[in-house]
C-alpha cells in the first residue's frame, strides 16, 4: 500500500464538535526504546482455502499496485479486491493508544508514513472488530496546536483548519484511493511487551473511506517520512520477520534490534543500499539489477528497473502482497517460467492476474524453476514458498507464480515470508536473511 497525496478537502466540517469536549494537554517528545511487537496476518483464523487466499491477495495487489506512482492514475478498484464488500489488508500490528491503553490493530505499511486509527465520534468509519479509540477516555491525549512542531512535521499532510482554536487537521490517501481525514493527536503508545512511549503523533481518523477490513482499525506507516512510527521513535533500525501468510503464527517487528539477534538467521546476511527519491520521500527504494529464472539471467537492461527522473524504480513494501514487475519484465519472467513448468496453464479468467498451472492432486510437488533477484551487492534466492502458491481446488491443484504485472517494481510481502528484513535507517541499508520467523 503506498501513499499518494490528495488535496485537503472539507476538513473544517468535521472537527469542531469533538474539540469542545476535550481537555488539551501539553505534549512531550518521543523517546527511542527497544521494542518488540507482534503482528498477525489479516486472514489468520478465517479458514480460507489456499486458492481463495491466493486469489484475494493477487487481486488486491493488482488493485493497489498500478496506482502507485502514476500521478494521473485513476483506475477504479477492482471488485475482486473486496471480500464480501470488505477488502483485505496484510500484517496487522497490535498496539494500544492512550491511558488506560485502548487496543488498535494497524496494518504495517512501509509504503506510507502516517500512523492513524479510527476515532470517536466518527463521522464516516468502516466497521471494526475493536471499539473506536475514544480520546475522552484517555488522560494522556493532547491536541497539537497549528504552530507546534508536531503539526509542522509534514506540511504535505497537515493543515491548520481554524486559526482561532488552532486545529491541526490532516488528510491522507493511499494508492488504492483509500483515504482518511481527521485531526492530529499526541498520545502515549504502548506495545504488547509493555513498553510505552509518550508523545507519539498520530491521526485520529474521522472520515475513513476505501479499502479496509474489519480486522484493521487503521494503518501504521513505517515509511521514511517524519510522521512514520520509526521516524518518530527515532530508531536507528527496525526489522520485520513475516511468518507464512497461510499460517496462524504471529510475526515479529523489532525496533533497534541487537546485532546478534539479527545474525541468528539461516545463511548469509545480504545487504543492499536503500536509495532515496526526493519525488517520493516515503518509499524505500532498492536498486534491483536483474532477475534469474531457472539458470537464465533474463535479458533485461538494468534501466528497466531504474529510477528515471523520479519515476519507475523498485520499492520494498510491506503493505502490498505480491511483487509486481513492469509489463516488459513481467512478460519475460512469465514466459521463462512457463517454459520450465511442464503442466497445462489454467485459463487466466479463473486465476485472476496470476500465471497458474493445473497439477495432478497426488504425487510429488511439480518442478518449478529457481527465482533469484539480483540487487546491488545482494542476491535474494527466493525459497519456493515465496514465489509459488499452491492451492487445492476440488480434486485438482493449482501451482501459481505469485508475481503480477504492474507499473513499477514492488517487492511485496509474499516474497518476504520467513525472511528477516532489516531496515538500517541510520546507514541507509537494507539487509535480509532467511529465518524461521515463528522462532525469532
Ligand atoms: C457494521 O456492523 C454492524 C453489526 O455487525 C452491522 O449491522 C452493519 O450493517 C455493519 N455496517 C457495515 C457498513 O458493514
Ligand atoms: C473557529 O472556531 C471558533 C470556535 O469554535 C468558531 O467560532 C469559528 O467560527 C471558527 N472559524 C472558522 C473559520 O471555522
Ligand atoms: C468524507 O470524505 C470524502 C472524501 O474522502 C468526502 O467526499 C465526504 O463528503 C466526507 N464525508 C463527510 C461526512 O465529511
Ligand atoms: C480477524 O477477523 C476474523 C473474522 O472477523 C476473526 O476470526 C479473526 O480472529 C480476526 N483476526 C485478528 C487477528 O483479529
Ligand atoms: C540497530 O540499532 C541499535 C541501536 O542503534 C544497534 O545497537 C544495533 O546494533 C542495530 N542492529 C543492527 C542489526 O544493525
Ligand atoms: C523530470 O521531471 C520533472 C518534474 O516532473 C519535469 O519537469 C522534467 O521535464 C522531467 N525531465 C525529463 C528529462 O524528463
Ligand atoms: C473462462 O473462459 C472460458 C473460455 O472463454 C470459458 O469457457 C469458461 O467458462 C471461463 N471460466 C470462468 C470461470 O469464467
Ligand atoms: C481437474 O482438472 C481436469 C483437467 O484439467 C478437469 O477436467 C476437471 O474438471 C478438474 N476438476 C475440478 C474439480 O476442478
Amino acid at each position: 500500500m503506498t501513499k499518494q497525496p490528495i488535496k485537503m478537502q472539507k476538513l473544517v466540517l468535521l472537527i469542531p464538535a469533538l474539540l469542545a469536549a476535550l481537555a488539551i494537554n501539553s505534549c512531550c517528545n518521543a523517546a527511542a526504546a527497544p521494542v518488540r511487537m507482534q503482528l498477525t496476518h489479516v486472514d489468520a483464523g478465517r479458514g480460507l482455502s489456499g486458492r481463495e487466499l491466493m486469489r484475494r491477495m493477487a487481486l488486491r495487489s493488482k488493485a493497489r499496485a498500478p496506482r502507485l506512482l502514476s500521478s494521473s492514475a485513476t483506475a477504479p478498484v477492482s471488485p475482486g479486491a473486496y471480500d464480501d464488500g470488505v477488502p483485505m489488508t496484510e500484517y496487522l500490528l497490535h498496539l494500544a493508544i492512550g491511558t488506560p491503553p485502548q487496543p488498535v490493530q494497524l496494518t504495517l505499511d512501509t509504503g506510507s508514513d502516517l500512523v492513524w486509527t479510527q476515532c470517536q465520534p466518527c463521522a464516516v468509519c468502516f466497521n471494526q472488530s475493536l471499539p473506536y479509540y475514544d480520546a475522552s477516555r484517555s488522560s494522556t491525549f493532547a491536541l497539537p496546536s497549528c504552530d507546534s512542531t508536531q503539526c509542522k512535521l509534514d506540511p504535505s499532510v497537515t493543515m491548520c483548519v481554524n486559526q482561532t482554536v488552532q486545529t491541526c487537521a490532516f488528510s491522507y490517501s493511499y494508492g488504492d484511493k483509500s483515504a482518511t481525514i481527521g485531526f492530529l493527536d499526541v498520545e502515549t503508545v504502548s506495545f504488547v511487551a509493555g513498553a510505552s512511549v509518550p508523545g507519539v503523533v498520530f491521526g485520529c481518523g474521522l472520515n475513513n473511506t476505501g479499502i479496509f477490513r474489519s480486522n484493521e482499525t487503521g494503518i501504521a506507516g513505517f515509511g521514511r517520512g517524519p510522521l512514520s512510527l520509526p521516524s518518530q521513535l527515532k530508531v536507528g533500525n527496525f526489522s520485520h520477520c513475516f511468518t507464512a501468510v497461510s499460517g496462524r503464527k504471529p510475526s515479529t517487528v523489532l525496533f533497534d534490534l541487537p546485532a546478534d539477534l539479527y545474525k541468528n538467521g539461516r545463511g548469509t546476511v545480504q545487504t543492499t543500499p536503500l536509495i532515496k527519491n526526493p519525488a517520493h520521500p516515503t518509499f524505500y527504494y532498492l536498486s534491483l539489477k536483474g532477475i534469474t529464472v531457472g539458470s537464465t539471467r533474463l535479458p533485461v537492461p538494468e534501466s528497466a528497473f531504474a529510477l528515471k527522473n523520479g519515476t519507475g524504480g523498485t520499492i520494498i513494501d510491506s503493505g502490498t502482497a505480491f511483487t509486481s514487475l513492469p509489463p516488459r519484465v513481467y512478460r519475460l519472467v512469465h514466459d521463462e517460467f512457463a517454459a520450465h513448468v511442464k503442466l497445462p496453464v489454467v485459463p487466466s479468467n479463473e486465476t485472476g492476474p496470476l500465471l497458474c498451472f493445473s497439477a495432478p492432486p497426488l504425487g510429488k510437488a511439480p518442478h518449478v524453476p529457481k527465482l533469484v533477484l539480483h540487487f546491488e551487492g545482494a542476491t535474494m534466492h527466493l525459497p519456493r514458498e515465496n514465489y509459488v502458491f499452491e492451492a487445492k481446488d476440488g480434486g485438482n491443484c493449482s501451482i501459481c507464480l505469485a508475481i503480477i504485472e504492474g507499473e513499477m517494481t514492488i517487492i511485496g510481502n509474499f516474497q518476504q515470508q520467513n525472511m528477516h528484513v532489516l531496515y538500517d535507517l541510520k546507514n541507509s541499508k537494507l539487509s535480509f536473511v532467511r529465518a524461521k520467523c515463528d522462532k525469532l
